[in-house]
């Protein structure tokens, strides 16, 4: 049984700070070996691991279990809760690890407190751009610990940018569903390929809308608290609220929401 018995002995601003500079560390260790040689191996057909992945997960497994004793770790690259409806830690050790093998620039650690059925604490860090968004449920989100973020108004889908993910596996064809269903009519789209980093763009209005047809946990969790504290609406495909194991999500600008999801609707089911 935990010993933070209530949200509020956890859910401080001084939890956060930790978890900002735990993401920092892990993602100086990235950055250094993305400026070095690397090991690139495939888990299964198609998804990568690198050095990056495995010291990054080491150090922040290490770390968060030393700094929070009492709350359960899920990385991507370790074993699943034994008790998933108790308060989580849900880390990316490297969310992007696709781009990093192919030393395409775009990646981030992605660290989420995961609590009574959703995330309450997200700290997405840009180790190349030094730019870590973070939220705490309820503080609002910032860039660097300063710069408060904000969706944007947009409303029209004609004046969206909105970015989507490749996916593997089956989630696939819904995603090039969606792609047909709103390409036509957005300003442009994007392939980020970070989701986390996707859905931290949304909160700090650099995009309009994010959307991904196959996710993890540790993929969306602290990108959506971002989006929620900056003032967007965030939901599965249908939807509906996004549980730990819910595979299509959405987030935008709240104009925007209501256009996207029921477009998106109709693709969750396409073949
Ligand atoms: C991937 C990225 C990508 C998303 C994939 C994820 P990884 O995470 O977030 O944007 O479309 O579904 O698996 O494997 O780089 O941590
Ligand atoms: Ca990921
Ligand atoms: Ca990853």
């Amino acid at each position: 049984m935990s010993t933070y018995t209530t949200m509020e002995t956890l859910l401080t601003p001084t939890t956060l700070a930790r978890v900002e500079h735990i993401a920092r560390e892990a993602g100086r260790r990235v950055r250094a070996h993305f400026q070095a040689a690397f090991n690139v191996w495939e888990k299964a057909p198609g998804d990568l691991l690198t050095d990056a992945d495995v010291a990054a997960h080491r150090y922040i497994v290490q770390a968060l279990a030393d700094a929070f004793p009492h709350v359960q770790v899920w990385s991507e690259e370790g074993e699943a809760p034994a008790h998933p409806e108790r308060p989580l830690w849900l880390v990316d050790p490297v969310d992007g690890t696709t781009n990093f093998a192919h030393r395409f620039p775009v990646f981030v650690v992605s660290l989420a407190l995961w609590w009574e059925g959703r995330p309450v604490l997200g700290v997405v860090y840009d180790p190349l751009r030094d730019q870590l968004f973070s939220a705490l449920r309820g503080h609002g989100a910032f860039l660097n610990g300063e710069r408060r973020l904000s969706v944007t108004a947009t409303r029209h889908l004609d004046q969206a940018l909105v970015a989507c993910d490749w996916t593997r596996g089956p989630g696939r064809p819904h995603l090039l569903a969606a792609v047909n269903a709103l390409g036509l009519e957005v300003q442009a789209l994007r392939c980020l390929g970070a989701a986390a980093l996707g859905l931290a763009y949304v909160a700090a209005g650099w995009l309009d809308a994010y959307f991904n047809a196959q996710l993890q946990p540790w993929d969306f969790a602290a990108g959506v608290v971002l989006v929620e504290e900056a003032g967007g609406l965030t939901s599965d495909w249908q939807g509906a609220p996004l549980p730990l194991g819910t595979t299509t999500v959405l987030a935008a600008t709240p104009p925007l929401y209501p256009v996207v999801q029921s477009r998106l609707s109709m693709c969750s089911t396409c073949k």
